[in-house]
């Protein structure tokens, strides 16, 4: 085999973004006041909604809050270390997942027999959102971070609160919460620790 056919189908991508997204990324809890353009959320979203679900499955549902009115009726659901940076942040996203994944993608994808062995089983269809909607949640950080935004995901917060105040036909229901925007880097307390390869992984 020559040279080239054993080279890698891709090359890595640069330090620089491997910085970006991983190494320097950090969560935010403190913004900066610029604003994010409407147009960066759709990037955003267009990015996200490219990462691998389960048979294309596709089941994140995302709820971009802009304005002062939605912000506010999220604030009362929000634990409260976690109103400040949710009040201040450019944008806050609800990561939701859909129950009726199943419906839309039947529809979308013109494939009337899709899931079906997920049909008439709850369980499974709560399973299988939640499991590729966090994944989208992953998605969609990994994304922002490529996009030059900074994040700060919650999870303290009161989830019938929201879903109540935000899903009440209880199709949608809210995974986790994430803020959206430049992040103030100055005071930001040290990178918490992280395990070590051994710690985490097995190698089998
Ligand atoms: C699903 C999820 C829920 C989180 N919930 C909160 C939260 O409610 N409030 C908060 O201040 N930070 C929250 N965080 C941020 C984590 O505490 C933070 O990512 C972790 O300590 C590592 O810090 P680093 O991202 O700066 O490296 C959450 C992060 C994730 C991914």
């Amino acid at each position: 085999m020559s040279a080239a056919e054993n080279a890698p189908v891709h090359s890595r991508i640069s330090e620089e973004a491997l910085n970006r997204i991983f190494r320097d990324a950090r969560t935010y809890r403190v913004w900066r006041p610029e604003r994010v353009p409407g147009a960066a959320l759709r990037e955003l979203y267009e990015l996200l909604e490219l990462g691998p679900t389960s048979g294309n499955s596709l089941p994140g549902r995302f709820v971009f809050l802009v304005s002062e009115e939605a912000k506010a009726r999220l604030l009362p659901a929000m634990d409260p270390g976690n109103v400040e940076k949710t009040r201040t942040a450019p944008v806050t996203v609800i990561v939701a997942y859909d129950m009726q994944f199943i419906d839309q993608a039947r529809e979308a994808f013109k494939n009337p027999n899709a899931f079906s062995g997920l049909v008439d089983k709850p369980a499974l269809i709560e399973e299988t959102a939640f499991r590729n909607g966090t994944l989208q949640g992953g998605y969609l950080i990994l994304a922002a971070r490529a996009l030059g935004l900074d994040c700060g995901p919650m999870s303290g917060f009161n989830a019938e609160k929201v879903n109540r105040e935000f899903f009440p036909d209880g199709r949608w229901k809210a995974n986790f919460i994430c803020n959206l925007g430049y992040g103030d880097g100055t005071n930001m307390p040290p990178r918490p620790p992280r395990f070590a390869f051994d710690d985490a992984c097995k190698v089998l």
